[in-house]
């Protein structure tokens, strides 16, 4: 779709004639002049995209001209690139050339001994370089011309900007009316409504509930709330109904007269056009009275003018319990109307339901054929539906008419939008979706045809490949990741992704999409994204992506080297090339040189040995996927070169040795994966002097080798300087006798954009157990650390020195204390939610230490202990087996208040739970798995603790064969 990467790219002409003209390389020439006049054309352009983009439906010469268009900006973006490159280039030779300068004298001196402006061979080739940009630019510049001059011919209409008076796209209007033969499943969803609409209301600060019903479009909002409100008990329990189909854009005058009307047929007269007069009317009707209100499909989440309408008002005025019943695709509306408590989530409609509402209409009147083979195919094409009701209506009616088999086969092989009626109306309610996102949201979520139907994905994976197409640069000066989090939560808030993935935090970091909408992706970019698989043979074949195609994923590509088919001469437009289930084990160096244009390449889980040094030659590629390749044993130097290069990963290449010592010149690395590269000797010094690094998942201590390898790696104390690092470390093999030093030096205290921190210690025996802890005590990470774990200390307690530190510390995990016979006083930190202890082997009883107590208890909040903690789990204590509560008078101590889950699985010989747990009115799970004594004393109905725990809500006690868990390590890996 042109208009989003039209608006993306007009940015960044901006910011380009803006940086540039500060730099001294502006004068490329004329191309100032140039880029400025694109612009404004480019700019002309825009306003008749959004008119182009619908009649590109019905008029294929309107396509043809949007393609054009869409060439020349796409290419306009490459050279804006290449020239930023070049910039970039020269920074990275000024830096080298800086830090060379003790070393070597003579590099930056092969000028000729021209006094003034002087000839260096290097100022030469630059000049020619940017000559060849300028000439680009002015090229691109006249064939934009030429479009632009052609867009007359169409007649476009100039759009008004949206939310004014004309509305977009035609909407169906709903109405209260309902046909009940048409309703099928939904009876869980329909209680819970029923039940909310006609409860009295509870809460005293608000007479009336605020109920929306939200769900992706198409799920049947709307009918269940029709449904609702056709309801005779809901009809007996209101005194008054409305029903207003809102939509867009929000109209408060349209509302109050919509509102009017369905209170009151006759006052349809009503001609004011005063809000404040309508208002007063609406309020006369329903003073009083108990009302009920459906606003059908709000969009809106501007709250001035939901508050305009002053709807809390008039409710205000009316008799207890009524209610404003709300359907809408976007949580966010919910939540503007403070009403996320309430809220029912619509989701898929179960297959039973679908197959049962299908076979109504495909097989009405002609009930005979269902058992005729129509019958399998529909539950096929049920199927293909995945719960969305409205694709099953869609194609239920569709097949009405066809009376064949061939015909109902045919149905369910075509791709969906190649069906009639799909895309007018199954993807008409998510066009609407579509539209209402900013345009680089919608670029965005286009990206995600790139994945497979049905392949979950993960949030910060995504915003790196969105960084990696340059999708997140409109606000030059706003962090890009979090500019990437905001448009993930808004595409999760208006239900295009689904099926979450949430971590102990209930932060969402993978999800799936729903085929349809998947199907609906593809189909805007149906051109643009493909995905197409190789079919081994003596030419490797596969179906050639045309020119358009710009992200391109190979599937099952047989073993061998892989090269694209001389036939195939595309290869320049891609952007994006990634491969699934195949096993190349190298690309050749012409096919990389054909992939000018490449930002994202992902050759994941291939069985590469070698990558030539062609790849350098990749300028533009910003995004580098070599992880799980088991043969590769090392980069060619030549990845140095990528100057745009942002993300590197490398996880679980088991055999790659070492990585390049140049890295230094990777100035715009920003993500570094590492982990599980377990022959990695070390990484490269000069990573340390990286300043756009954020992400380093992994770094281990390496043993001391000879003198040039410890001048080479990096050590732990080099982590001292690099403070911008983000999101989690994981420090392993701690535990050299001066570890403590580096540690010291590494100053985790000042890096505060830190989340994450995992310590592993190495393998040793007791006597390593002074050094660990002088390394705890010397590990003072910054304030805003969230979670700590610690694997492997010899430790044999830990007394949370410099507490203050951990003071925001929400999620503690404490793994494989061999040594360790007494547990921290953890119930100090005030923070803390998520508490995992797991394999001390050597525990035998949790006494009050661990809450806590034995110092000065005075400093705590009011004598709460583990005030924050929600979730508490204890995990294969062979030795333990008892748990002390409090003995003496304790009443003011509080424990634990919030405690909701606890978990304590393979202690076999724990006694007893201590009574402040059977005290904790918050507990609604308790789990006890492989616990001998537990399991009997606890045993539902008959065991003789059986009665304190009885009221707890979910509890599950199970017992299991005992397994010791010796690569626990790799159990808790999952954890994370
Ligand atoms: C070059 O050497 C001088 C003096 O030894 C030192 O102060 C300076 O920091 C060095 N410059 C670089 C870039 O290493
Ligand atoms: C890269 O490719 C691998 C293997 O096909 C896949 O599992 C992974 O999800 C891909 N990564 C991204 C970011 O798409």
């Amino acid at each position: 779709m042109a208009e989003a990467l039209i608006s993306v790219l007009l940015e960044e002409l901006a910011s380009v004639v803006y940086e540039h003209t500060k730099e001294a390389v502006t004068l490329v020439l004329n191309a100032e002049k140039d880029v400025k006049s694109f612009s404004s054309k480019l700019k002309a352009i825009q306003a008749v995209l959004e008119d182009a983009e619908k009649k590109q439906v019905t008029e294929a010469r309107v396509g043809d001209w949007l393609e054009k268009l869409k060439d020349v900006s796409y290419e306009m973006d490459d050279v804006i690139d290449e020239w930023n490159t070049e910039i970039l280039r020269q920074q990275v030779e000024a830096k080298q050339e800086g830090e060379g300068e003790n070393a070597s004298v003579a590099k930056k001196k092969v000028c000729f001994p021209i006094p003034s402006d002087c000839f260096c061979f290097g100022q030469v080739n630059k000049a020619i370089h940017h000559h060849n940009i300028a000439k680009r630019i002015k090229e691109l510049n006249e064939k934009l011309t030429s479009i632009a001059a052609e867009r007359q011919m169409y007649g476009f209409l100039q759009s008004t900007k949206r939310g004014t008076d004309e509305q977009p796209i035609q909407r169906q209007k709903t109405t209260s009316l309902v046909d009940i033969s048409t309703i099928f499943g939904r009876e869980e969803e329909k209680e819970t409504l029923l039940s909310k609409l006609l409860r009295e209301s509870s809460q005293k600060e608000r007479r009336f509930h605020v109920i929306p019903i939200v769900g992706m479009g198409g799920m049947g909002k709307t009918t269940l709330a029709q449904l609702a409100y056709n309801h005779e008990e809901v009809t007996a329990h209101f005194e008054k109904k409305a029903w207003v189909c809102v939509s867009d854009p929000f109209d408060e005058i349209k509302i109050a007269k919509a509102i009017i009307e369905s209170l009151d047929k006759k006052e349809r007269q009503i001609s004011s056009n005063e809000l404040e007069t309508l208002l007063l009317c609406i309020k006369r009707h329903v003073e009083n009275k108990k009302f009920l209100l459906v606003l059908d499909d709000v969009w809106t989440n501007d709250k001035k003018k939901w508050e305009n309408l002053k709807l809390p008002v008039i409710m205000q005025s009316c008799v207890e319990g009524s209610s404003i019943l709300v359907t809408t695709r976007n949580e966010v509306v919910a939540k503007m109307m403070g009403a996320t408590g309430s809220m029912i989530h619509l989701d898929k409609l179960n297959n039973k339901d679908c197959l049962a509402l299908f076979n109504s209409i495909a097989f009405l009147d002609r009930k005979e054929d269902e058992s005729n083979g129509f019958g399998a195919i529909g539950a096929q094409i049920v199927e293909r539906c995945k719960g969305l009701p409205l694709i099953v209506k869609t194609l239920s009616s569709l097949v009405h008419d066809k009376k064949t088999i061939v015909e109902w086969q045919d149905v369910l092989d075509s791709k969906i939008w190649e069906l009639e009626g799909v895309v007018d109306q199954v993807f008409l309610p998510l066009l609407l979706s579509y539209y209402d996102l900013a345009p680089a949201v919608k670029r965005c979520l286009l990206y995600c045809a790139i994945f497979p139907k049905d392949q979950k994905f993960y949030k910060n994976n995504l915003i790196d490949l969105w960084m990696s197409q340059d999708y997140l640069n409109w606000k030059q000066n706003q962090d890009k990741r979090s500019i990437g989090q905001s448009y993930f939560e808004s595409l999760v808030m208006r239900s295009f992704f689904q099926d979450f993935e949430q971590d102990d935090f209930g932060n969402i970091y993978g999800c799936k999409m729903h085929d349809i909408v998947h199907d609906f992706v593809q189909f805007l970019t149906e051109k643009e994204c493909m995905i197409t698989e190789v079919v081994q043979g003596a030419n490797q074949r596969m179906e050639l992506p045309g020119d358009m195609v710009r992200h391109l994923t190979l599937v099952k590509v047989p073993e061998g080297p892989f090269s694209f088919p001389t036939s195939f001469h595309s290869c320049k437009n891609i952007r994006t090339l990634k491969t699934l289930d195949s096993r190349i084990t190298t690309i050749s160096p012409g096919s990389i040189l054909q992939l000018k244009c490449l930002r994202t390449l992902n050759l994941s889980n291939n069985i590469i040995s070698e990558l030539p040094k062609e790849i350098g030659e990749l300028i533009h590629l910003r995004y580098l996927d070599l992880s799980e390749n088991e043969d590769l044993k090392e980069l060619p130097d030549a990845v140095c070169d990528l100057f745009n290069l942002q993300t590197l990963v490398l996880k679980f290449c088991w055999k790659l040795e070492k990585l390049p010592k140049a890295m230094g010149k990777l100035i715009n690395l920003k993500h570094l994966y590492v982990r599980c590269c377990n022959e990695l000797k070390y990484l490269p010094k000069v990573i340390g002097s990286l300043k756009s690094l954020q992400a380093l998942d992994y770094f281990t201590v390496r043993d001391h080798g000879d003198d040039l390898e410890d001048e080479e790696a990096l050590k732990l104390g080099d982590l001292g300087i690099m403070n911008q690092l983000q999101g989690s470390l994981w420090i392993e093999r701690l535990g050299n006798a001066n570890d403590a030093s580096e540690v010291e030096k590494a100053q985790l205290g000042n890096k505060k954009h830190l989340s994450d921190l995992v310590l592993e210690f190495r393998e040793g025996n007791e006597e390593q157990r002074e050094s660990d802890e002088e390394m705890l005590k010397a590990l003072q990470p910054h304030q805003n650390l969230e979670s700590l774990t610690i694997f492997c200390c010899h430790c044999t307690a830990w007394s949370l020195y410099r507490s203050k530190s951990l003071h925001n510390l929400r999620e503690v995990a404490l793994v494989e204390w061999k040594f360790c016979e007494v547990l921290p006083p953890l119930g100090k930190l005030p923070s803390l939610e998520i508490l995992k202890i797991v394999s001390m082997n050597n525990v035998k009883k949790v006494g009050v230490e661990f809450l806590g107590i034995e110092e000065e208890i005075e400093t705590f909040s009011a004598g709460i202990l583990f005030p924050k903690l929600k979730h508490l789990r204890f995990v294969n204590m062979p030795n333990w087996e008892e748990w002390e509560g409090i003995t003496k008078d304790s009443s003011e101590i509080t424990i634990m208040p919030r405690l909701s889950i606890l978990q304590i699985y393979g202690c076999p010989k724990l006694k007893g739970l201590p009574d402040l747990v059977h005290k904790i009115t918050a507990l609604r799970t308790l789990e006890i798995k492989r616990c001998e004594i537990l399991e009997g004393d606890y045993e539902k109905d008959v065991g003789k603790e059986w009665a304190k725990i009885s009221h707890i809500r979910n509890i599950t006690i199970t017992s299991g064969i005992h397994i010791f868990l010796n690569i626990i390590t790799c159990l808790v890996l999952t954890l994370f």
